[in-house]
């Protein structure tokens, strides 16, 4: 079977930007940049975004381009060669680990589209918005909903690299980006939306030496660009030669943290300008988003608008955390596309029921996968490559495509500086009880 392509350069960026941006963005980085010294912590979050989130971009998207394949391939290759035991199984934590991601992301869809259904309707301003949240999530509920948004991103993965990942990504990205300029232009536009604006970007220089702040923007880098050791091999897997690699790694990292920012000010001048409190995860986008639109004029159409853009934010992330299993899978089994996509999608439909119906077992989930098992995986991928395959080969294919070539500076930042930050932020995560 001939490996399927992405078409164009831009359509690969693009869809490495839909695989980027999601619900990191939303629920997590405003709050962070608001609770960890304002504009004070956008520096070691630029730090790490630019400086370590583009060398793991381009680590995992020339392993995929060296390979012809998803970590699986370039990973049981390798190991193989150095008679390393356990090979095949040691390839395939990525996958595993991103069919991790996949399960729990998908639950939090299945509520976006909850809610994105309770806007459409005008049901969400009838219920009691604090309350509802807890009778829905963690009870069987959820199941359906889960199920559909397994079956949207499947419906998507189904289709192909260019039919599907590459079209759905060329349309949403750009409606996405429309979608939240004009949610931030309402927001700020809102009496007291500048309170907001203060509790964003006054900045506090005094959270700068508190290990804290620079923990969590070490975390917030690496999920938001989302290396796991899988997702983003299994993209660059799909690009040809004349691609180039730094530049792609350099786009995904300033188009995902611009839509963090602006996804900052479509969410905390509303949060001010209604006296309530900043908060982050399930409750910023379940109760307190709900309960503004619920009491805000135009409340319920902005209400329908702002469900649509995380899920396009959200599917265009599940999109990439389906794909990189399923082709593990075809690559393994050699099975169709059409089979392997249908067969990771029912397992994972299935192995979720008991996650939908507890809470707390959502949470011990999420926290194993995202603490342990995604930056393992990310780690495996690093030490392989450029310990055993050679950081002079890793050097060669970056460079491949290349309009300005990087030098021995990679190196360094590559075998060293981003492999040993990935070993922190598996043991900060463990310490801190999770930072991505
Ligand atoms: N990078 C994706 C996010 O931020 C997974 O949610």
């Amino acid at each position: 079977m001939k490996r399927e392509k992405f078409s164009s350069k831009v359509g690969f960026v693009l869809a490495c930007i839909g695989a980027a941006i999601g619900l990191g963005n939303i629920w997590m980085f405003p709050y962070r940049l608001g609770q960890y010294g304002g504009a004070a912590f956008l520096i070691p979050y630029f730090i790490f975004v630019f400086g370590l989130g583009t060398i793991g971009l381009m680590t995992e998207f020339s392993f995929g381009r060296r390979f012809k394949g998803g970590s699986s391939t370039g990973l049981s290759k390798i190991l193989k060669d150095k008679g390393i035991k356990f090979n095949r199984l040691i390839s395939l934590i990525p996958a595993i680990g991103l069919m991790g991601v996949f399960m729990f992301y998908n639950i939090v869809i299945g509520w976006i589209i909850k809610y994105f259904g309770m806007s459409i309707t005008g049901n969400i301003s009838k219920v009691d918005i604090p309350n509802y949240f807890n009778s829905f999530a963690g009870t069987s509920s959820s199941i359906f909903f889960n199920f559909i948004a397994i079956a949207i991103t499947l419906g998507i993965v189904y289709l192909g690299v260019t039919k599907g990942i590459e079209k759905i990504n060329k349309i949403i990205m750009p409606a996405l980006f429309i979608i939240f300029i004009l949610l931030a232009i309402r927001s700020l536009t809102l009496p007291n939306a500048m309170e907001g604006v203060k509790y964003l970007l006054t900045p506090d220089f005094s959270y700068l030496l508190k290990p804290e702040t620079w923990v969590m923007a070490l975390g917030q880098a690496f999920f938001t660009v989302s290396l796991n050791g899988c997702g983003m091999v299994v993209y660059g897997s799909y690009i040809d030669k004349d691609f180039d690699i730094p530049k792609s790694a350099f786009s995904t990292a300033v188009l995902d943290t611009s839509a963090a920012l602006l996804v900052s000010f479509v969410i905390m001048p509303a949060v001010f300008s209604f006296g309530l409190d900043p908060q982050a995860g399930p409750p910023l986008l379940f109760i307190t988003m709900p309960t503004i639109f619920k009491s805000m004029p135009g409340g319920h159409i902005l209400s329908v608008i702002f469900f649509l853009s995380i899920l396009f934010a959200a599917i265009s992330s599940s999109i990439n955390m389906l794909e990189g299993p399923v082709e593990a899978l075809m690559e393994k089994t050699k099975i169709t596309r059409k089979k392997a996509s249908i067969l990771v999608a029912l397992i994972g439909f299935i192995l979720s029921i008991p996650l939908n119906l507890s809470m707390s077992g959502f949470d011990n989930f999420t926290n194993l996968i995202t603490i342990v098992i995604s930056p393992i995986a990310t780690l495996i991928v690093a030490l392989t490559f450029y310990f055993m395959h050679g950081a002079d080969n890793v050097l060669e294919e970056v460079n491949i495509g290349a309009k300005r070539k990087l030098g021995d500076g990679f190196i360094v930042m590559g075998k060293y500086v981003f492999s040993i930050t990935t070993i922190c932020v598996i043991v900060l995560g463990i310490v801190y009880g999770g930072i991505g």
